[in-house]
């Protein structure tokens, strides 16, 4: 396994590969992300992680300074994994100040995007970047992030990239609650109480299952209950699985979303429901 830090030599080591297959990360890695690079390698012979904490998706109040940088352990645990890391400096991704930018759809605003104002346009930014200096076959991103997952999806089809996006399920523990570095700030009260935000999820889906179909309702029944128990909603949100917007009963594929939090940890989770869940 090569640890590359510069695009110039990324680019030379990977001219000959033919069948790329990329796991861009932020580091901090735990089972979720090596789930990750394992699908990847179904996907390439040669595969390629990216370890770059992206300044450009953190908002002012948010915790970039603070965020986990733990590079050589991130490479212990990538040993036979990745066949190259890609860990660049900031000043490698960003020489100078970074002025252009992806305009993204609407939906880029909404949900996460609500209370997280230009993280996704950050985002999709630093992955726009990463495709065209790493210029892989198939990308892979986590199902736990959704919207991201989906607003990717349509950067890579509107936009034409050559690339092919590969989805990785959301892993959980036994418990059922989804794999996340956040799940290390809980404390035990807190962990123990976390499994009732995919609880919550699992009985919408079970009721749109049963032929719900008053989705406000169950939105509203699922943000009462989270909150009794002392969860501070984000949103919980049942959307059209292909655009994001609020499901249309017509339709029959559908995924409910949730951002909450616990204490000081703000959980993501969501399931899919209807055809082909
Ligand atoms: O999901 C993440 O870890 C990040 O948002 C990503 C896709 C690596 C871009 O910085």
């Amino acid at each position: 396994m090569q640890i590359i830090s510069t695009i110039a030599e990324l680019r030379t080591r990977l001219t000959t590969e033919r069948a790329i297959s990329f796991v861009p990360t932020m580091g901090n890695l735990h089972e979720v992300h090596l789930d990750l690079m394992r699908l990847a390698r179904k996907h390439g012979s040669c595969v390629v992680a990216s370890i770059f904490v992206n300044p450009l998706q953190f908002g002012p109040n948010e915790d970039f300074e603070r965020y986990p940088r733990t590079l050589e352990a991130d490479c212990a645990k990538l040993k036979g994994m990745a066949d190259v890391v890609f860990a660049p400096a900031v000043n490698e991704m960003y020489p100078e100040n970074q002025t252009v930018y992806i305009e993204l759809p609407p939906i880029a605003n909404e949900l996460c995007g609500a209370s997280r104002p230009g993280h996704f346009r950050g985002m999709a930014t630093v992955v726009l970047k990463l495709l065209n200096i790493v210029q892989p076959q198939v990308a892979v991103f986590g199902k736990k992030d959704y919207q991201q997952l989906h607003i990717i999806r349509q950067m890579v089809a509107q936009l034409n990239l050559p690339v092919r996006i590969v989805g990785g399920e959301t892993v959980r523990a036994a418990d059922g609650l989804a794999l996340s570095s956040r799940n290390q700030y809980l404390n035990e009260t807190e962990r123990t109480e976390a499994v009732f935000l995919s609880q919550t999820l699992q009985a919408m889906r079970q009721a749109i299952e049963n032929g719900g179909r008053d989705f406000e309702r169950l939105r509203r029944q699922a943000v009462e209950a989270l909150t009794k128990r002392g969860w501070a909603v984000d949103y919980v949100a049942v959307r059209n699985r292909s655009d994001l917007l609020p499901a249309s009963p017509a339709r029959q594929d559908w995924v409910i979303l949730a951002a909450a939090r616990l204490g000081n940890t703000r959980l993501l989770d969501n399931v899919e429901v209807g055809i082909g869940a």
